[in-house]
């Protein structure tokens, strides 16, 4: 719950030569995504870790709000499937889960994240697509930078009772 009530987003990481992610952390990161609920457990995901400059900077410019990507030491790629799948509507709602799973656990080891969208729009996607020479069955779904936060991230208290409903809406 801590993790979950105190994350922010980080929009400036520190250099990755001062601090960099070991690639430990990469993994835990991704046994969190891993451990995911999937619909009729399909386990629709794939992950590029990319650590090489000119990708991540290619990636930078995915989209409008994709720049804290430039100065991450690491940005995970999270992909989409849709081969062989149970239930092929579900697996956006997979990849968010694992997303969010790899944002809290980041948190947990005081990691900083931000959550970039790339489906579902087809630019990005096809520009992703193109980077990494995806089969048309895989789709990117979004990219998260990873790194240790250079500024103190924003923290943002969401709850609100008047959205909670008792027995009646
Ligand atoms: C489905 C989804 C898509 C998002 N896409 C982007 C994005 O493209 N760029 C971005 O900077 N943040 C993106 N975010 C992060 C949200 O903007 C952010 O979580 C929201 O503004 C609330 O702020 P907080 O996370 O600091 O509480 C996305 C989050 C979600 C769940």
């Amino acid at each position: 719950m801590d993790e979950i009530m105190k994350r922010g987003n980080t929009r400036k990481f520190k250099d990755g030569k001062d601090a960099p992610v070991a690639d430990e952390a990469v993994e835990t990161l991704l046994r969190a995504a891993m451990q995911a609920r999937t619909a009729g457990n399909q386990t629709p995901w794939h992950f590029i870790v990319v650590r090489n400059e000119a990708l991540i900077k290619a990636l930078a410019h995915n989209s409008m709000t994709a720049g804290p990507v430039r100065k991450a030491p690491v940005v995970l790629v999270l992909l989409g499937d849709e081969r062989g799948l149970s239930f092929p509507e579900s697996w956006t709602m997979d990849l968010a889960a694992a997303a969010e799973n790899i944002l809290i656990e980041a948190e947990h080891l005081g990691l900083g994240t931000q959550w970039i969208s790339v489906y579902p729009h087809a630019d990005r996607i096809r520009h992703i697509r193109s980077l990494f020479d995806l089969p048309l069955e895989v789709t990117p779904f979004c990219i998260i930078p990873v790194g240790y936060p250079a500024d103190r991230p924003i923290r943002l208290n969401h709850f609100d009772a008047s959205r909670i409903h008792y027995d009646t809406f």
